[in-house]
């Protein structure tokens, strides 16, 4: 895994959002993979500023998100719909008809599921997905002991998982326990994978996940099975990596290397 230590919360997403424009000025009609989560806001706020004032174009592109709440509605202001709708698609020229989020309504899940593998399919795969990470490493909803070749379907939450998304919830006990989430092996099928971490307590997860065994405990680890996973962490998250100097090292001698 190529691993990049920016400055800040700032620079990861203009990394970011440097490599993600970069993949729709040679493929306009590229598929996003798109996550949720306090992580990727930055990111989000850079290419919608690439969108006004660089004309960075979406018209043609295929978003599919990774995840979202079971039993939450498009509108309810939790739901992973609406964050995507209020950071990011209200704000550029994506068709809406080209935007796919897994359902929290659906009356039949494992028809939803085999329908959201299928049409990723059917859009050519994904060319780039933009992951997040837990602080109990997981990518998407896959928690400690998802199946590496997992597909999409319904996981219950882990309870820390919960317990780190309360804060966006009135009570605790609002937390949905169920989320319908793509899978580790539909991740992997991505033609590049993009890991955005900052912070101090997603430190242990980074670490784990870059320097630890490829295990489904920590399903972030997986990515390093990927041939163009990208890990883009802040000076804090990156804080319990053992081999740093060495990352820093190669981005030095790398030409062309993002200046983060
Ligand atoms: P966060 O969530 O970006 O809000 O920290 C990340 C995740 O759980 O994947």
């Amino acid at each position: 895994m190529e691993t990049i230590i920016c400055a800040d919360y700032e620079m990861i997403g203009k990394t970011a959002a440097k490599m993600v424009a970069e993949v729709l000025n040679h493929k306009p009609n590229a598929v996003l993979g798109l996550a949720t989560g306090s992580t990727p806001l930055g990111l989000y706020g850079e290419l919608i500023r690439m969108h006004r004032e660089e004309g960075l174009d979406f018209s043609q592109v295929t978003s599919f998100n990774l995840d979202e709440y079971v039993g939450l509605s498009a509108d309810h202001e939790q739901s992973y719909h609406y964050f995507m709708h209020e950071n990011f698609f209200k704000h550029v020229n994506i068709h809406p008809h080209n935007i796919h989020i897994p359902s929290g309504t659906t009356d039949n899940y494992p028809a939803f599921c085999e329908w959201y593998e299928q049409r990723i399919e059917d859009c050519g795969g994904i060319d780039v997905q933009i992951l997040g990470i837990g602080s109990d490493g997981h990518i998407a909803f896959n928690e400690p002991g998802s199946s590496l070749g997992s597909q999409t379907r319904i996981k219950t939450l882990a309870r820390q998982t919960i317990e780190d998304n309360a804060r966006f919830f009135e009570k605790p006990e609002d937390v949905p326990v169920y989320a319908i989430t793509m899978g580790v092996g539909t991740i992997l099928d991505s033609g590049k994978l993009l890991l955005l971490a900052n912070g101090k307590n997603k430190a242990d997860a980074v670490a784990a996940a870059i320097e630890g065994p490829v295990t489904s405990m920590i399903t972030a680890s997986a990515l390093q099975l990927h041939p163009d996973a990208v890990a883009l962490v802040d000076v804090e998250a990156a804080s319990k990596l053992k081999m740093r100097e060495y990352y820093d090292w190669i981005q030095a001698k790398k030409p062309g290397a993002p200046r983060c």
